[in-house]
């Protein structure tokens, strides 16, 4: 696995792949990574015949007191989980490697950017947006791969895509869960032993939402009933039930229907969601 650090290096080699009639996929991420990662790592080989996988902790998509100075750094084992899927090559750039001429962003994500996560961490998605916008104008990739975990970060960038006409496309796959239901997330191992116990209330309980929902109950009482079982271990940030295609309130004929929470608990945060389709509207 070839690992670079500039910009100027990582578009050299790229160059001399494409010229030999390479398609190159591209998984960013913040490092830390799980089965998770490793699964959108599989779909980007089945997609194309180079790999690229980006480790950097975008400072831009946190704001002051949240986690960025404490992100977990796995970076060993990171190198050795992608040597054995045999990444062609791992990018790893400086802060002034991404932001040359600062950390000034001219791409704001607009509105599907301030509900859910966004009204909780307001300048979180433009940061998102700016740092994955970047890595496709230096990587210039035919794929991207990225998880249904961040629903909603999936979306932006599909519209981040979209609104800038980048000849790119973007591939998603789904969550990757341990056995307990709990999602993986590189934050999990934030969780005290007690804590990662009671995590795998949160999945139940989004599943149950959507059992509920199946069998025709009441949209308003199933979304009532799982934040008062969420806030008896957890609080509650948000659980929103939702169109699945663009996170906006459901019709009566919406078919795809996303379940979508944040909760915060121990001093962690997670999310998850639950979609699923509804046959008989
Ligand atoms: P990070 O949290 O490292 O996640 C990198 C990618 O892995 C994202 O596309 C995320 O959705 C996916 N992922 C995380 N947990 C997953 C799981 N349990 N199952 C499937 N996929 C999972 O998301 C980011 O980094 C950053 O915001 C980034 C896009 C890299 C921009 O900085």
């Amino acid at each position: 696995m070839h690992t670079y650090k500039t910009q100027k290096d990582l578009e050299l080699y790229l160059d001399s792949m494409r010229e030999n009639g390479k398609n190159i996929a591209l998984v960013p991420t913040m490092g830390g990574l799980h089965d998770g990662h490793l699964s959108l790592v599989d779909k980007a080989k089945s997609l194309a015949e180079i790999v690229i996988v980006s480790i950097f902790v975008n400072p831009t998509q946190f704001a002051r007191g949240e986690d960025f100075d404490d992100y977990p750094n796995t970076f060993e084992s990171d190198k050795l989980l992608l040597q054995s899927k045999n990444v062609d090559a791992l990018f790893l750039p400086s802060k002034e490697e991404i932001y040359p001429h600062g950390t000034l962003s001219d791409y704001k994500v607009g509105a599907i950017g301030q509900i859910l996560c966004g009204a909780f961490r307001p300048s979180h998605f433009d940061g998102v947006a700016q740092v994955v916008k970047r890595f496709f104008e230096i990587v210039k990739p035919n794929y991207a791969v990225f998880g249904e975990k961040d629903f909603q970060q999936l979306l932006i960038i599909q519209s981040l895509v979209k609104n800038l006409n980048l000849n790119l496309k973007i591939e998603s796959m789904p969550t990757q869960r341990e056995k307990d239901g709990l999602a993986m997330s590189t934050r999990n191992q934030y969780l005290s032993d007690l804590d990662r116990e009671r995590a795998p209330h949160f999945y139940r309980v989004l599943c149950d939402v959507r059992d509920s929902i199946l069998i025709e109950n009441s949209l308003t009482d199933a979304k009532k009933d799982a934040i008062k079982r969420l806030s008896q271990n957890f609080e509650v940030e948000y659980l929103e039930v939702l169109d699945a295609n663009n996170l906006t309130q459901i019709e009566t004929k919406t078919k795809e229907i996303i379940i979508i929470s944040a909760i915060r608990f121990g001093g962690t945060r997670l999310i998850d969601n639950v979609v699923f389709r509804r046959m008989n509207v």
